[in-house]
This record gives structure tokens, sequence and C-alpha cells, in this order.
């Protein structure tokens, strides 16, 4: 597969030109790469009008990843996830409410989506970890089943932050049958597409989606795509202009060179070296299992332990690990999450090995909180536009939330902008060492 962008910015290089256009560092500098951070200069195209290297390398992009549509992004799925909310709601039909139905465990970049575009949500539940769902067809069904207006789409989140994967084709199957687009978001799952067999949400129903390139490929931090699916290429139609309109005007091209080589990475060999590395990944959790560890089920590229049952909180071993040279994805008080990568396996027998070399200790007898509901007295739009202040947790009951009290990783909150703050929230704030909360006025 050819590299049309990284082409241009080899010759570029090569040719060491007087450069009168941004950036300022005019290819010098002490951090190295200086020379290939080039801008939309002639022959370069542009990001949000392409028609030369960078719709040439998107349209690589499109057909590994069996797309209508690929689009670049160079401000991760936060910025893919705000576009493809765009494109549903302008592709909404009549009949259709200004609303979408969630699961509960959505990124805030889905919240601030809301807040931007102003649909509302409507929250599925589940009755798992704050951070995964656990919707199945039959609930979707109740849903969608029981409601006087539909939502214009689904928006799910799988895999999530423990590694949690819905049944999108089923999912979809209900979609397709009440007519609502069905997005998700696959920021944790771009790799999926070349396992065999792929489970890329592409290829199992949904509509469109949002990838971090960059969380599980190798790709620079920011690289992302927004696929539209060939079952629904109108939405296509109005992405570049979606993107555009929340993106930056300066993409970088670091990313976009990464992104264009990564076709040809991913194109040569890579379904092999993943499937076998996941048979790698595979026996590191039976042994880390069969050693005691309670390894949760999850996506094949995610490592995911409950440390409760080995004597320590999540945060615990983190820091622990860290000490060692080892730095997870994440940690809280119940679990440590890391993110397993082909590039270097070796990795995967030293974090191994490290893990058995603990100490064991009692369990650790104490539940996470319940996933609670919240009474919703707001949009999450109209709490963006209240005047707001920063409340102890201890004074925060009875109190609507201003801003979100969860940073990432996992940014996904346990009580959302317009929600009341009960009991239960502060109980499960305090839980999450939340010490104070930004309410409405
Ligand atoms: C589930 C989920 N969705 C979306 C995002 C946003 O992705 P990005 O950081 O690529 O913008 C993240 C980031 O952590 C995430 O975990």
């Amino acid at each position: 597969m050819k590299t049309p962008i990284s082409d241009f910015i080899e010759e570029y290089k090569s040719k060491d030109p007087l450069r009168f256009h941004t950036p300022g560092h005019k290819g010098v500098g002490s951090l190295g790469y200086e020379t290939e951070d080039i801008t939309e200069i002639a022959g370069a195209d542009s990001l949000y009008f392409a028609s030369g290297i960078i719709e040439e390398s998107e349209q690589n992009a499109s057909k590994l990843f069996g797309s209508y549509k690929t689009f670049y992004s160079c401000e991760g799925s936060s910025l893919s996830i705000r576009a493809m909310l765009y494109l549903a709601m302008t592709n909404r039909k009549a009949q259709q409410g200004n609303f979408v139905l969630a699961t509960r465990n959505a990124h805030s970049s889905f919240i601030t989506a809301s807040q931007l575009l102003g649909f509302d949500v409507e929250w599925i539940f589940g009755e798992k970890s704050y951070l995964s769902s656990d919707l199945t067809e039959e609930k979707l069904e109740k849903v969608l089943g029981s409601v006087d207006i539909l939502p214009f789409a689904l928006y799910v989140t799988s895999p999530d932050y423990l590694g949690n994967m819905l049944d999108i084709e089923a999912l979809s199957r209900v979609c397709k049958k009440y007519g609502i687009l069905l997005l998700v978001d696959n920021a944790h799952g771009a790799y999926l597409k070349f396992l065999t067999p792929s489970l890329h949400p592409l290829d199992l129903g949904a509509d469109m989606c949002c990838d971090s390139a960059h969380k599980t490929l190798p790709v620079l931090t920011g690289g992302g795509y927004l696929h539209i699916s060939k079952a629904n290429p109108a939405l296509a139609r109005g992405a570049k202009g979606a993107l555009a309109l929340f993106g930056s005007t300066s993409p970088s091209y670091l990313i976009l060179n990464s992104l264009d080589r990564a076709n040809a990475y991913l194109e040569s060999g890579y379904v092999q070296r993943l499937n076998d590395f996941v048979s790698l990944a595979n026996d590191a959790k039976k042994h880390l299992r069969v050693s005691g560890f309670e390894v949760l089920v999850s996506e094949p590229l995610k490592l995911v332990i409950a440390t409760k049952s080995i004597g320590y909180y999540g945060y615990e071993l983190g820091s622990l690990l860290e000490k060692m040279n080892i730095y997870p994805e994440f940690y809280d008080r119940d679990f440590i999450v890391f993110m397993l990568s082909p590039e270097k396996p070796e990795s995967l027998l030293a974090l191994e090995s490290a893990l058995l070399s603990l100490v064991r200790k009692p369990a650790i007898r104490e539940n996470a909180p319940k996933v609670m509901q919240a009474k919703k007295l707001l949009t999450p739009r109209e709490a963006l536009f209240c005047q707001k202040e920063d409340v102890s947790i201890d004074d925060a009951n009875g109190r609507i939330l201003g801003a979100s009290a969860i940073s990432c990783p996992p940014a996904v909150s346990l009580v959302v902008c317009g929600e009341m703050i009960n009991d239960d929230i502060i109980s499960a704030c305090k839980y999450y060492g939340i010490k104070s909360l930004t309410v409405i006025r």
C-alpha cells in the first residue's frame, strides 16, 4: 500500500527548502522531528478539503477497514465522536426525537457533544461497574419497544475501559428493526479489524464508529478515524464538514504521517503478528488465573485484574508496579488495566513475571458502589451555560452537577451535568476519591 503523505514529507525534507510558512520552528530545533512537522503547503493537501495526498491516504485506510469512507482525525476519537453525532443528528428522520439512547458508560466527549450540539440523552443504566454496560439485544428491544418517540441513534461504548465488549451484531439487528442509527465508540478497538475473524464494529453492523488509532495501533497520540459503513454511504456526505466544525485548522502532519504509514504497516503481515500475539496474551491470562489472579474476561488486548482478591487496591498495585518501572494504562480502587500490544511482545512476559512475584495478601472485602441513577433536572447543554461554583463533596447533596467530576482516564461520569446529586452519589464519589464537585449556583 502506498504512503503518499509520508512520501511527500520525505521529498520536501530532502529539498531542504526555505520555509516561509508555519510552524515557527522552520524545520530546525532540538526535538528532532521538526523537519517532518509541516503544514498545509502546496502539494500537502488540506485535511478538511482533501483532494490530494490526504484523500489518497484516507482511501487506503477505507480499503483497509472495509468502510465506505474512513476519515482521519488528528484529535483522537474525541473529535470523531462529536462529528459522528453531528452527522447522525443532521440525518435525523422526521418522526424521531432530538435525543440519543446511550449506555451510561459514555466517555466525556459524548457528553460534550450533547452540550455543543444540543441533543438530549436517554441513558441505559447497567448493573455492572459504572465503567461497563450490560446492554443486550433483549434489553434494547424492551427499551425501544416501549418508547413513544424513537431516538435518532443508539450510542454504545464497546470495548470499554475494562475491556468489556457488547454484542454489536445483535444490537445492530434491533437498531435496523426500529430504523435508528447504531453509533459505536470503538476508541479502544481499532485493532479488532485485524483479528480473525474481525470483531470491528463496522463488520458487525455499526453505521458509524470512531477508533482511536493511537490507542491500540502503532500511531502517534491523537491519530484517529471516523468510519462510515458501506451500509449507510449517505452519512459520508457531510463528514469532512462535521470534523471541521470541531477540529483545529492546523492538523498535525506528524500525526497524519503516522496514520499514513500505519496503512502500509497494517497491510503487511499485521494480521499474523496480532493473532500470534493474542495467543500469547491468552496464555498469560491463563497463567495469571491459575496463580490466583482475578483476571476479567475482556477483549484480547486488555489485561484487567480485579485486585482486591489478592489483597490490593488497584491504585496500590499500580504504584507498586510503577516503582518496578511498569506503567499501567489505568487503575482505580477495584481494577488495574494494562493495554497489551504486539509491538513489543517481550513486555508481556516481563509484566507477567512482575505480577507473579507480588506478595499475596488477604482479600479486601469491600464492594464497589452500585451504579446509581440520578434525577435529571437540566439537559447537559442547559447545565453548561449556568453559573457554577465548587463545593466540598459533603455539601453537595441536593445540588445539580455543573461540570464533569472525573478526569481522563477513564473520563466516564458517575453523575452527569444537569443531574441532582444525592446521598448515593456522594458515597460513590467518596469511594473513588472525589473530594469536591462543581455545581450550579
Ligand atoms: C471509551 C473512550 N472513548 C473516547 C475516548 C477519547 O479518545 P481520544 O483520546 O482518542 O480522543 C477515550 C479516551 O480515553 C475513551 O476511553
